[in-house]
């Protein structure tokens, strides 16, 4: 069984991780002091305690208030500083970052401000530590497709700092096929394309984000294992899953760690990895992850060095650089 001095030494990559969402509770209370922003709760230990949850609405709820403290450039460059630290503890050297402008244009901080911030966290990192990453715009599919498209709109002076775009949010009632028109013109545009499916929307979203949206990565997708014929697509066409164990128990999609399918799909061939998703909101960052499934699953050390190695497979660096890590 991999342990955590064996997970720990393993280089890995992370692929499905919300910069707000690695928002910890300290830095949230820190920041709505600093900021004169106004929370519902008096102390580190309330907010804590705030965070039971019991599916994706009942967090997303908790998750875009805490964002109310972001404000100045400073505070996105401490929440990404404070992440990347995180990175560097778990041996993780390469990260691919979701944020979320929608959370932010909506209460008028202006999208230069949060890549501003995220984006110098970003270079000292690369810089002090060598961590590599890209970043990756998400549209919120509770709001409309026209206001995806303002925002891909507004983002454009930065594209050169932004990889792909990405779909998060609440999912039942919001289908791929809602985002098809902006995600053609992200396409257009030169980016890569991944989107959140198959978390707790049906199998057939799955379908959806790899037919109408042209997908390459599919976040989350472990309801894929309802559809065996989408299970085999998946492996055919190298559709990589970002799983995130700790939070498919968080969010209550598994009662326990022991039901997870990760292994018996990466035992199947599929390409899927472990990621954090929100790991101030879940309860650890990546090698705590790693750990769950070696504690719930007997994951052997063959099977987290495949997982590991998936990351970087899956991945949006270049092929020159998976070499490095193969
Ligand atoms: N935004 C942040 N975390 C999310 C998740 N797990 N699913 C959908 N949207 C999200
Ligand atoms: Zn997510």
């Amino acid at each position: 069984i991999a342990d955590l001095n064996f997970l720990k030494a393993l280089p890995k990559a992370e692929l499905h991780l919300h910069i707000e969402g690695s928002l910890e509770p300290e830095l949230m209370f820190e920041l709505s002091k600093r900021n004169n922003i106004e929370i519902p709760f008096s102390s580190v230990d309330e907010i804590q305690a705030a965070y039971k949850f019991h599916n994706l609405q009942s967090f997303l709820d908790i998750y875009y208030q805490g964002a109310s403290v972001l404000i100045h450039e400073q505070d996105f460059y401490d929440l990404t500083m404070a992440y990347l630290k995180r990175c560097r503890e778990d041996n993780v050297v390469h990260t691919e970052i979701f944020f979320d402008p929608q959370t932010h244009t909506e209460r008028g901080i202006d999208i230069g401000v949060v890549i501003g911030g995220i984006n110098k966290a970003l270079c000292d990192a690369n810089n002090d530590w060598g961590i590599s990453s890209h970043l990756i715009l998400c549209f919120l599919r509770h709001l409309s497709e026209d206001e995806a498209i303002d925002t891909l709109e507004i983002a454009k002076p930065y594209l050169g700092l932004i990889k792909g775009v990405g779909l998060d949010s609440s999912e039942l009632g919001h289908p791929p096929s809602k985002f098809q028109k902006v995600f053609a013109m992200a396409k257009e545009l030169g980016l890569e394309r991944v989107a959140h499916a198959g978390e707790e929307g049906p199998t057939e979203y799955i379908v959806e984000a790899l037919d109408l949206l042209d997908v390459s990565r599919i976040d989350h997708g472990v309801r894929c294992v309802e559809d065996e014929a989408l299970i085999e697509r998946l492996k055919q066409d190298n559709i990589p899953l970002t799983v995130c164990p700790l939070s498919n128990t968080a969010l209550c999609v598994y009662d326990d760690m022991s039901q997870h399918p990760i292994l018996s799909l990466l035992d199947r061939g599929l390409c899927v990895t472990v990621n954090t998703d929100d790991p101030a909101y879940f309860g650890g960052y990546v090698n705590k992850n790693y750990l769950a499934l070696s504690e719930s699953l007997n994951m052997s050390k063959e099977q987290a060095k495949k997982l590991a190695l998936n990351s970087f497979k899956a991945s949006y660096i270049s092929e020159t650089e998976k070499q490095k890590w193969a």
